[in-house]
């Protein structure tokens, strides 16, 4: 996934650079800009950071365009390298483009072309410069010479593409995502709003299979059907998150901002995102009543978070539903789906292209989707009939935190909400919500002193294992997945029942072992048993539970004994939050931007 961004207006290189930092979180393994200087592009760009592209060329910021493109790279074609850096250009250097996504076809493009053609990179995306070159060299104008290049490329991608000598943006978008900013006598474009929310909060949507023109005054945008460029109408869109959303503030990263802006988070889903449920509560009445199916499917942590949903749904309303990994979903659960059928796709990003892939795929067999997203005007909020905005603001971290929360607090409140509608007995559940913000707030002080600690102890480690049971065997995958993918440290996750049939032999004297607790009495006989034999074979326990009903090596005490059963996993993952985090860090890793990862994987 990479960032693209185009600024027509004053001082755009800055505002470009500026945007990029933002948009770092997207790939960072090089960065580039092009900009107008007296009617001519000039390209800066290099492997590594923002940072490093601007002590390579210190005067790039002093670089006074009124246009500018620039990119933010992770590698898909090509290796990390100067050249390999976008933006790129045709051989005349009178064409830059920048690009986020793959393009299927550019071997036989770039077989097609080289002959004519000196190809500089061994990216994809360079094809796309020579073929509008080649196109204007064959008397096409700039928007027909553009289009025309964009219609013959197969695979997703978002382009954002200038001319020498015309003060002019022009961009295209299939399945993959790329936002309009509106401005003052200036207008935008990027990969996502966050990157643009310092100059703007008016955003266009640009649609699969649209093409764009914007200048500082105007913005057009079309449809190419049968050869034509047919007029798009487009809405501008107001998005409430404020520029200081996307700065770290008094946090050395993100990623520990998120955790600690998890009360607040769940605060504004109680209060705000109500507005949302009214749509979520009839799409799910209307399938209850049809007696339709109901799968939810996600990806990574939002799967975990849809394991709790579905165990929600389950235990609470007693209503059957399935869960899907996305990239697995049209293998195991698409055949026998109809237009009675609910999908409930679970995405922060509202890009992960399982997902989206997924939701196609339901949707050409009828089934209804209803989506829980945070992230506003992303692809899958405008392909869904019903969409949960659970509002936890940016999250720039890549490893979800606070999105994480929201959407466990979303499905807590949705659920229990259809339960009083349905009249099942959900209230236990209903009344404890109002106290989830100060009891999160509780357990972030709690438990982050002790995470602190715990993580010098378990930072030289090879392997951690997690286990849970009932509706905390997400809580274990999901503390599991931080550990592993920001510290690097091998970590497993299972049902606690589940490690004697295999996972016991990887257990030797000081393996540490992370055993979520419950409030339920039988799930606590069943964990004191588990406890008692990993403790028999060796293994540190370290437990996380609400009172000490475990013979831990070490316990982290949260919450309180009283908490329904079905509320834990929102405080429970806190500490293994914190505990990823700081191992992460006493490592020397960079939580918020973890090896070959991305925020939001937009590519199959
Ligand atoms: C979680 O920390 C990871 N960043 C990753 O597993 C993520 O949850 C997954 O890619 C799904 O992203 P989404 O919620 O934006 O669809």
């Amino acid at each position: 996934m990479c960032g693209i961004v185009g600024i027509i207006g004053k001082d755009a290189a800055r505002k470009v650079i500026n945007s990029l930092k933002i948009l770092e979180y997207r790939g960072y393994d090089s960065a580039g800009i092009a900009v107008m200087l007296n009617g001519r592009i000039e390209v800066r760009k290099a492997a590594g950071t923002i940072e490093n592209l601007i002590s390579r060329y210190p005067d790039i910021l002093e670089m006074r365009g009124e246009l500018s493109i620039g990119h933010t790279r992770w590698a898909t074609h090509g290796k990390v390298s100067d050249s390999n850096a976008h933006p790129i250009t045709d051989c005349s250097r009178r064409i830059a483009v920048v690009h986020n996504g793959t393009i299927d076809n550019y071997m036989e493009i770039r077989e097609r072309l080289s002959a004519k053609h000196e190809f500089r990179t061994e990216t994809d995306t360079e094809v796309i410069a020579h073929l509008i070159e080649e196109k204007l060299n064959r008397g096409l104008g700039r928007l027909e010479a553009f289009v025309s290049a964009i219609s013959e490329l197969r695979g997703e991608y978002a382009v954002a593409c200038m001319f020498e000598g015309a003060n002019e943006l022009y961009l295209a978008r299939n399945r993959i995502p790329l936002v309009i900013g509106v401005g003052e006598g200036e207008n935008y474009c990027a990969s996502d709003v966050i990157a643009l929310l310092n100059l703007t909060n008016k955003f266009i949507y640009v649609n699969d299979g649209e093409f764009a023109l914007i200048t500082s005054k105007n913005i057009d945008v079309w449809r190419f059907e049968e050869g034509r460029l047919i007029p798009v109408e487009k809405r501008i869109n107001l998005v409430d998150w404020s520029p200081s959303m996307t700065s770290k503030g008094k946090y050395e990263h993100f990623m520990l901002k998120e955790i600690f802006e998890q009360e607040d988070v769940v605060k504004r889903i109680l209060m705000e995102s109500r507005r949302y449920i009214k749509g979520a509560l009839s799409i799910l009445e209307e399938t209850m009543k049809n007696g339709g199916r109901i799968i939810f499917l996600a990806a990574g942590t939002s799967y975990h978070a849809s394991m709790v949903g579905k165990y929600l749904l389950n235990s609470l309303l007693g209503y059957p539903s399935e869960v899907s990994i996305a990239s697995e979903f049209t293998r195991w659960n698409l055949r026998g789906l109809s237009e009675d059928d609910l999908v409930i796709a679970v995405s922060q990003s509202g890009e992960t292209a399982d997902v989206l892939m997924a939701v196609k795929s339901a949707k050409e067999k009828g089934a209804k989707i209803l989506s829980f997203v945070n992230v506003p005007g992303s692809t899958l909020s405008r392909e869904s009939d019903e969409v949960f905005f659970f509002s936890a603001g940016p999250e720039i971290g890549v490893a979800a935190t606070k999105t994480y929360v929201a959407e466990l607090v979303s499905f807590l409140l949705t659920f229990t909400e259809l339960g009083k509608i349905t009249g099942d007995p959900v209230y236990h559940v209903a009344e404890a919500l109002p106290r989830l913000p100060s009891i999160v707030a509780s357990c972030l002080e709690s438990s982050n002193r002790i995470a602190k600690a715990l993580s010098e102890a378990i930072k030289g480690e090879n392997s951690i294992f997690f286990m849970g049971r009932g509706i905390n065997y997400p809580t274990a995958l999901e503390g599991a997945l931080k550990m592993k993918e920001i510290s690097y440290i091998h970590a497993e996750g299972f049902p606690a029942g589940e490690y004697k049939h295999g996972p016991l032999a990887l257990i030797s004297e000081g393996t540490y072992s992370i055993v979520i607790g419950s409030n339920d009495q039988e799930i606590r006989d069943l964990l004191l048993s588990n406890v008692n034999e990993l403790k028999a074979r060796g293994s540190k326990v370290i437990s996380v539970e609400t009172d000490e009903h475990l013979p831990s090596d070490i316990r982290i005490k949260v919450a309180e004994n009283g908490l329904p059963e079905e509320v834990l996993p929102v405080v429970f993952v806190i500490p293994l939050q914190l505990l990823a985090y700081y191992t992460a860090v006493t490592l020397g890793r960079n939580p918020d931007k973890p090896r070959n990862l991305a925020k939001s994987v937009t590519v199959k």
